[in-house]
């Protein structure tokens, strides 16, 4: 058994930190999303992993390198355009060959890992078997119809009026007869092969794909609210540990990380939190649910609810809430005459100003 990992695609709905970053390295609680599936792939026993590759794969390849450091042996395969999941199957024809396969879109999150979904393909070797989960917004995924017998009828990609809440969960478990239905479909409205009509043309060739509806959380985290729900959920998962160094005047409380090198002077932490690597925080208050990265400066703010990302300077900000702040990000007040709002915002930023 082989796992694909989708690595690619442009990231359009996470601009403008994806200007600049690949989605899937975005980081919650600190840690990059890919390594969440990465690691759920190697505690399932699959050690052969392509990556599937496309305009960010020279981030990607600098972060996951050979695998050695995920316990995990890594092929790049890289696909020139984002045409689609059943597209980017396509294109890894050659590294797949006749083998079974699990494929992980690399910025999904699901609780409890895949093994129990691993294990019981390799027992039952269905054509294809999907996970499902109840969703609120289907129209934002596909989602797939079930007979009174649990059997999938139907499967819809994004579609318009949802007939079914449930949703394709970005992991698959394919036999090779995957690739004979991708080469059989045809892009859908949005230019795309997509892995939803292709596991309608195993169904509609009476092939058995087996699905299960999951109870557990999921998140695609591709758009702002879902990453900071991620966030929430691996922060509320946090080993509390204490490596770095607090000052007298300084306070942390609940599930804090306070990582090698960090600083709290005259600050004080609620977690659940993390605060990064050599991060100094200088009379702050960080609240629930927060993750800062490394190498950040923060004075004089109060922050929560958010994901702050490496080398960050946030001075003299009274409350920051339900926020995603890129890199090498400065943000503070001014003193300078005329007292006005003075940004320079990436293209796709969105500002809320009280
Ligand atoms: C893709 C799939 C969709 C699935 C979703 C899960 O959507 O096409 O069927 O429900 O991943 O994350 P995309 O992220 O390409 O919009």
């Amino acid at each position: 058994m082989k796992a694909l990992v989708l690595s690619g695609g442009a990231g359009t709905r996470l601009r403008p930190i994806t200007h600049t970053s690949a989605k899937q390295l975005v980081p919650v609680g600190n840690k990059p999303i890919i390594e969440f599936g990465l690691e759920a792939i190697r505690d399932a026993g699959i050690t052969d992993v392509g990556i599937i590759v496309g305009e960010t794969h020279e981030e990607i390849r600098e972060h996951v390198g050979d695998g050695s450091r995920f316990g995990i042996d890594v092929t790049y395969v890289h696909q020139p355009q984002p045409l689609g999941l059943a597209h980017a199957v396509l294109t890894a024809a050659d590294y797949l060959g006749d083998d079974d396969f699990v494929m992980y879109l690399g910025d999904n999150l699901i609780a409890g890992g895949i093994t129990d979904f691993v294990r019981q393909f390799e027992g039952r070797q269905p054509a294809a078997q999907i996970l499902l989960a109840k969703v609120r917004d289907p129209e934002r995924f596909g989602i797939a119809e079930l007979d009174g017998q649990q059997r999938v009828t139907r499967l819809v990609e994004k579609p318009r009026e949802p007939t079914s809440d449930l949703a394709l969960v970005g992991v698959y478990l394919f036999s090779s007869r995957i690739l004979d239905a991708s080469r059989s479909i045809k892009p859908s409205d949005r230019g795309e092969l997509e892995i939803t009509d292709a596991i309608q043309w195993l169904i509609d060739e009476g092939e058995e794909v087996h699905s299960q509806v999951i109870d557990g959380w999921w998140k695609d985290t591709g758009k702002l609210y879902d990453l900071l729900e991620a966030n929430r959920i691996v922060l509320d998962a946090l080993d509390p540990r204490i490596s770095g160094t607090i000052d007298a005047d300084s306070e942390v409380q609940g599930r804090v990380v306070v990582e090698e090198g960090a600083v709290l002077v005259n600050s004080f932490v609620r977690g659940p939190a993390i605060v990064g690597r050599g991060t100094r925080l200088v009379n702050t208050f960080i609240g629930p649910y927060t993750s800062i990265a490394h190498g950040c400066a923060i004075e004089d703010s109060e922050i929560e609810h958010s994901v702050v990302l490496e080398e960050t300077r946030i001075c003299d900000i009274r409350r920051m809430e339900d926020s995603l702040i890129g890199k090498q990000v400065e943000v503070g007040l001014t003193t300078r005459k005329p007292r006005a709002y003075r940004l320079m915002l990436g293209d796709h930023s969105r500002v809320g100003l009280v």
